[in-house]
């Protein structure tokens, strides 16, 4: 069986699905506060509980074998983390410990984990590679950077096999799943809102920055793609635990996403200058070179690709999520 914790959530919830098509057992563990109840396939079992409720996880893992643990609960918002550190720290950092202890304990052999491109520093290189400086900016990037940490000692101590994945922007749906946040503040969940007359228009934060256009530069990455990357990193040899970028490689502005999703979905956007965001640098593109030589994976699915599916998944007759 395979344990995914946070597989109510966006990415999670994708993951999930993927796995049980491979006809793998999957077993959600949840918490549903960020997460949505019809989000979880209905083939996996599930178990709503919180990480921090260590009988409940010990007895997980003594009445299952669980051969895997992909590791996606989390608190995702930078801003969030600015404002209450102490929750980022508690909800990101210390349960995944209570996790990671546990199933180290109870023999489980792999452990994939979510992390971010928010665990590099400000000043970073355009493409950004593994080897570039640890030095986040954030309650949020710091927590990401401290279960790594953790990962790397249990991997060096007790042979635990890791893989952590530093996810730059996921983005997109897949057929059933898609971005469900509240609040949202994600760029493309944003612009589609506009382009569906749910908001007025889209605030560009920073619209001087050293980049062709003005706006910041982010590598988006389909998330059909990112589910791809955590089935490589579930069949990777042991060897090859460690630290991956999860991009395209390939950079877009934010007024070139804007332009896709009016180009997608044939309806016009208000784009509203705004100051910019703190903490947002100009440019985070992935180097993907790592992934590609040692797990032997590649995003196929291009921004216009993401922006459909996550088009096509709003404006979607709403039913059951199954
Ligand atoms: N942006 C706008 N207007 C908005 C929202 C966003 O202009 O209303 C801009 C931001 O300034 C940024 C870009 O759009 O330049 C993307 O912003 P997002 O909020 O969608 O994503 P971030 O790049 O800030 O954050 C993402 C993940 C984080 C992760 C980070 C890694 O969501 O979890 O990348 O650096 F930490």
């Amino acid at each position: 069986m395979i344990l995914v914790t946070g597989g109510a959530g966006y990415i999670g919830g994708v993951v999930a699905e993927r796995l049980i098509e491979r006809g793998c057992e999957v077993c959600v563990y949840d918490n549903l506060s960020r997460g949505h109840r019809d989000a979880v396939p209905s083939k996996a079992r599930f178990v709503e509980a919180d990480l921090a409720e260590r009988p409940r996880l010990k007895k997980l893992f003594q009445d299952h074998s669980i051969r895997a643990v992909m590791h996606f609960a989390a608190l995702a918002l930078v801003e969030e983390s600015m404002r209450d550190a102490a929750r980022y720290f508690h909800n990101n950092l210390a349960s995944a410990l209570v996790l990671i202890e546990e199933a180290q304990a109870a023999g489980v052999e792999r452990f994939v984990f979510s992390s971010t491109a928010a665990v590099y520093g400000d000043s970073t290189p355009s493409p950004i590679p593994e080897t570039a400086p640890e030095n986040p900016i954030s309650p949020y990037g710091e927590s990401k950077l401290g279960v790594e940490r953790a990962l790397r000692w249990y991997h060096q101590v007790h042979g635990l096999s890791y893989y952590c994945l530093r996810y730059f922007n996921a983005c997109g749906a897949s057929e059933q799943r898609g971005e469900r946040h509240d609040p949202e503040t994600h760029l493309i969940p944003l612009v589609l809102e506009a382009a569906a007359g749910e908001r007025g228009g889209v605030r560009v934060f920073g619209t001087d920055y050293p980049t062709p256009d003005g706006t910041c530069i982010r590598d988006y990455i389909h998330v059909e793609d990112l589910a791809e990357a955590h089935i490589a990193a579930l069949e990777a040899p042991p060897e090859r635990s460690g630290c991956y970028n999860v991009g395209t490689g390939r950079g877009h502005s934010v007024r070139e996403v804007i332009d896709t999703v009016r180009r997608v979905s044939g309806r016009d956007v208000e784009v509203i200058p705004a100051e910019r965001r703190p903490g947002d640098p100009p440019e985070l593109v992935a180097d993907v070179s790592k992934i590609r030589q040692q797990l032997g994976w590649r995003a196929t699915r291009t921004l216009e690709d993401a922006v459909r599916s996550a088009w096509a998944f709003k404006t979607r007759p709403r039913c059951s999520q199954q």
